[in-house]
């Protein structure tokens, strides 16, 4: 197993799909169910073995560097855990976001965990660190089939073979956000990250991609040894109201059902 000393948690994001709800609160502070969303992203990132985590944010929005105080100070799961905040300056994209971190990243491979995509089941960002060798790959990066019309959501695997069954798979290269009609197949990077430091010079040389933003796929697209891996958990995206009302409902029903088993 490989142990993520840092992982890097983008949460500078404005959260437009998610207004009007985000012109109060931060779109990682609001519940899902009974739970802040960041709160998943913080107990998966731990479980990945984090020393250290690092949030990109911006001064603006202030709720989740007092979330996070009081998180660490008060739940024992979270004793030891250094935290770091870097302001990202400007909305330049994911790519940047990350770079913005590396003066706080420890030596070693790094993830990169988007609170946004909520995936329940186990927590993946761990499960990625025990298949992460870095001796002989660059970037995991975590995968779900996807619609081909939502291509142009995500960056999209081009797999080097075709494999059915296994959870690591081998890819060529990655495209962000490519039209349906151009998109290399059918699996989708979602939020989880390991990435070796070979990222950084490699980083520091993207330019800017799709939507005129600095691309974590440009630069992970730049390393050679790149593998996706297919999760079992079911995945949210909470930057999207009927996301996260679905991740809601799930949450409700996942407590509902550990209820009536307490009380059996
Ligand atoms: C980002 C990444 C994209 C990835 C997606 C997963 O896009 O750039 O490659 O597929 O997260 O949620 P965003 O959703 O920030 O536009």
């Amino acid at each position: 197993m490989t142990r993520l000393a840092t992982v890097v948690l983008p949460v500078a994001g404005s959260g437009t799909r998610m207004r009007p709800a985000t012109d109060a609160t931060a779109k990682e502070l609001l519940p899902i169910y009974d739970t802040p969303l960041l709160l998943f992203a913080l107990e998966e990132a731990v479980a990945s073995g984090a020393q250290r985590l690092v949030f990109v944010s911006r001064a603006t929005k202030p709720g989740i560097s007092n979330y996070v105080e009081h998180l660490m100070s008060q739940e024992p799961s979270f004793a030891g855990v250094e935290v770091r905040s870097v302001d990202q300056g400007e909305p330049l994209g994911l790519g940047h976001a990350v770079l913005s971190a590396r003066p706080e990243v420890l030596p070693g491979p790094v993830g990169v965990l988007l609170p946004d995509d909520l995936i329940l089941g186990a927590p993946v960002l761990a499960e990625m660190a025990d298949v992460f060798d870095p001796a002989s790959m660059d970037c995991l990066a975590a995968a779900q089939r996807v619609d081909r019309a939502e291509s142009s959501r995500y960056g999209m695997f081009d797999l080097a073979m075709a494999s059915v069954g296994s959870a690591v798979l081998p890819a060529r290269t990655l495209v962000e956000k490519p039209d349906p009609a151009d998109a290399p197949s059918d699996l989708a990077v979602v939020g989880r990250y390991v990435l070796s430091e070979k990222i950084w010079p490699v980083l520091e040389k993207t330019t800017e991609g799709a939507g005129g933003e600095i691309q974590l796929t440009d630069a992970i697209a730049g390393l050679d040894r790149l593998y996706a891996f297919q999760f079992s958990g079911c995945r949210y995206d909470c930057g999207d109201k009927e996301g996260w009302f679905s991740a809601t409902q799930a949450v409700r029903s996942d407590r509902l059902r550990k209820e009536t088993v307490a009380a059996e």
